[in-house]
């Protein structure tokens, strides 16, 4: 069965306190209020994944991280491994996402690496991927997301692919208040679904759970997450507000 998922990215914002804060109103409204079928995850910066591990233990939010290192471990200054967010807790991680692969120069082989190591590390992925504006204007937006999936996921095997959440997230919608309309959400998760049905056939494809990104809010969620290939969201700003992000996860 495919799961239902509405997972926030807290990106670089709240220092640890407002980050355990939230959390710990997060946590204490879904005890109260389960969430259904839909499945919570928070995906917090590194330095918050321990406290907010303690602070959601035995309730049914999940945990994640933003990204991962390319390396197992040793002398790489400044990076985080897969086994040290193992270690919190968390039990996901967001690889791939659209300001990584800009801002930081992440191609589809470091994340195809990154993917491997989490995995081997017994970690499930968020994997994103998504066009930007001009390549959408030029219509080479499905050529793009395959391309990205070809590249960064597709030599997985089965077994592995199952424990892969694929997020599409069109980059001129990421924060810009611009969201893909229901139809442009639908056709490209379904572009999706057949690509990864063309390569490990229809029971990894019908459970794999495809999430949209990109300025989903209280507003639109409800409408975007009916279509029968939209599997729930990937939240940026919304996640950062307790009421908005508990009206997404609703909508789910
Ligand atoms: P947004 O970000 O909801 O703020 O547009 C989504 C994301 O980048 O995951």
């Amino acid at each position: 069965m495919r799961k239902t998922i509405v997972a926030g990215n807290w990106k670089m914002n709240m220092d640890l306190e407002e980050g355990l804060s939230l959390a710990r109103s997060l946590d204490q409204y879904f005890r109260n209020t389960p969430s259904g079928k839909t499945e919570v995850i928070i995906c917090t910066p590194f330095i918050h994944l321990t406290g907010v591990s303690d602070i959601i233990k035995g309730g049914s939010i999940k945990l994640g991280a933003q990204n991962c290192a390319s390396e197992v471990s040793g002398a790489f200054t400044g990076e985080v491994s897969a086994s040290m967010i193992k270690s919190t807790g968390a039990e996901y991680v967001i690889i791939g996402h659209s300001e990584r692969r800009s801002y930081y120069h992440e191609d589809n082989d470091m994340l195809s690496k990154k993917t491997g190591i989490a995995l081997d590390t017994g970690l499930n992925v968020i994997f994103c991927c998504g066009e930007v504006k001009d390549e959408r204007e030029a219509g080479v937006h499905f050529n793009i997301v395959k391309c990205q999936l070809e590249e960064g996921l597709f030599n997985l095997d089965a077994e592995k692919m199952e424990k892969i959440i694929i997020a599409y997230e069109p980059v001129w919608a990421i924060g810009t208040g611009l969201t893909a309309t229901p139809e442009q959400a639908q056709e490209m998760h379904k572009h999706i679904r057949s690509l990864v049905r063309d390569k490990y056939g229809n029971s990894v494809s019908d459970n794999m759970t495809i999430l949209y990104g990109g300025s989903c809010k209280p507003s639109n969620a409800a409408e975007i997450f009916s279509n029968p290939d939209v599997d729930g969201g990937l939240i940026g700003g919304a996640s950062l507000k307790k009421d908005d992000f508990v009206a997404i996860v609703e909508a789910g």
